[in-house]
């Protein structure tokens, strides 16, 4: 089988890394992927978003299976295009059409949908420019903080947290003005839920599903969750406060009536969907849906499945997941990301790295590098994922720092305090 992996950060040589350990024949490709991805893979120099080049390529090289890894060409139905296509008849896709991309795709769909199948959420209401003095009569109601939510796709940039009710109305007015572009001309405002957050995930093949390991990722980038949001600067699998009993949770009163959601409307949802979980004393909320894997999820996640991830992504193609095993490990993954200095600002690019070739008790997952004349140089404002494994998180933590303080690139930086939040959680 030659199967297509779609983007270029370490939750797609993740992918790749994990697929390349399959017991099955199977030839690895990504578009356009990174010097990690080219280590076990065929690196193709195309934009997930160029439909028609993807198209050719699929074509070329005989693609069997498309692994979808970002939200965007799924929002923009890279799945309809291939389905749709009589020339691509046969190819299957793991990631959802754009009607069950939406749960990403649009907020304000997401929340309706909860609202719908009974899921647990925050109490929200959606409003447009045209509906602004009835926003803002909402907000006067709501308590502090207040959380403003652009509809639309926004990078992981389009949510305002606001204490101050006046500066909520000016954030509010900047949304509907263009802030985040047209994703903003509609505008989620939910209450502001206490509690501490994780992430569940699922693969579904539209009648069944299997649960993937959970996770928990640190999105701001300084210690003690201070500064900007980033894409994510390093997460943790188990994540200790997720009890059996929590997690029962999560099964019974989010996934199940997620996934017969989607069948009761419709939505023949084929894929991953990541759960956004806020644990208010002991209940899990639904924060978000995504309808891809999270990075940096995933490069703690995968690590920990222990069973052929082809043979789930087989399950979802011939709908038979019901029939596939899940094995995951007890051992702990943990990931710290390495960035550019500046991130998630300005930062500067073609920095040589170095190191790499020292590392041996964590693996790699390159996130933003290319090669320069033979040498591998920083491309991006996450430039690569250190994961390691442990018996415990400590013991997983302690190699990852390690292999990192082996690496260096000019201005890299990173967070000390992965995991750290977790330790009293642990029993
Ligand atoms: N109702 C809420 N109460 C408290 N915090 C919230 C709430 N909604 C969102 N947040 C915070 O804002 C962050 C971003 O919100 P959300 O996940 O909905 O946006 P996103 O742009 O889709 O992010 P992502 O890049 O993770 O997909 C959450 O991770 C959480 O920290
Ligand atoms: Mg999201």
């Amino acid at each position: 089988m030659n199967i297509l992996i779609l983007g270029s950060g370490a939750r797609e040589h993740a992918i790749a890394w994990k697929l390349a350990q399959s017991s099955r024949p199977l030839k690895l490709f990504v578009a356009p992927g990174n010097p990690g991805t080219a280590e076990t893979a065929v690196n193709l120099p195309v934009d997930p978003l160029d439909f028609e080049r993807v198209r050719e390529v699929i074509i070329a090289n005989s693609i069997g299976m498309v692994v979808v890894g970002p939200e965007a060409p799924l929002a923009e139905g890279i799945a309809d295009f291939i389905m749709g296509d009589p020339a691509l008849s046969g190819v299957e896709v793991i990631g959802p059409c754009r009607d069950g991309a939406m749960l990403e795709g649009s907020k304000d769909f997401a929340k309706g949908f909860m609202k719908r199948h009974g899921i647990p959420a925050a109490a929200y209401e959606t409003f447009t420019q045209d509906t602004l003095d009835d926003a803002v009569t909402f907000i006067r109601r709501m308590k502090p903080p207040y959380v403003l939510k652009a509809d639309g796709l926004a990078a992981g940039k389009g949510v305002l947290i606001i204490n101050d009710f006046d500066e909520a109305v000016t954030g509010l007015k900047a949304m509907f003005g263009g802030k985040f572009g047209a994703a903003g001309s509609k505008v989620v405002i939910e209450e502001y839920l206490q509690g501490i957050e994780m992430s569940a995930f699922v693969i579904t093949d539209g009648i069944s599903y299997r649960i993937l390991p959970e996770a928990k990722d640190y999105k701001r980038i300084g210690e003690g969750d201070t500064g900007k949001n980033t894409g994510g600067m390093g997460a943790v699998s188990p994540v200790p406060f997720a009890s059996s009993s929590f997690l029962e949770k999560v099964e019974e009163r989010i996934i199940k009536p997620t996934i017969e959601g989607l069948k009761r409307e419709g939505i023949d949802y084929r894929g991953f969907i990541f759960f956004g979980l806020m644990n208010v004393r002991g209940d899990p909320y639904v924060i978000e849906y995504n309808a891809r894997l999270g990075d940096p999820e995933t490069e703690v996640i995968i690590p920990r499945i222990a069973s052929d991830l082809y043979d789930l992504l087989e399950g979802v193609a011939h709908r038979d997941l019901a029939s596939r095993e899940i094995k995951i490990v007890t051992d702990t993954a943990v990931t710290v990301m390495m960035v550019s200095g500046g991130y998630p600002d300005s930062y500067g690019k073609g920095f040589p790295v170095s190191g790499v070739e020292n590392v041996a008790e964590s693996i790699i997952f390159h996130a933003g590098t290319t090669m320069k004349d033979g040498r591998l140089v920083t491309s991006g404002g996450r430039v690569m994922a250190v994961t390691s494994m442990g018996s415990t998180m400590q013991e997983a933590l302690d190699k990852s720092y390690s292999s990192v303080r082996k690496i260096s690139f000019n201005g890299m930086s990173y967070r000390r305090d992965i995991g750290a939040d977790l330790k009293n959680h642990i029993i």
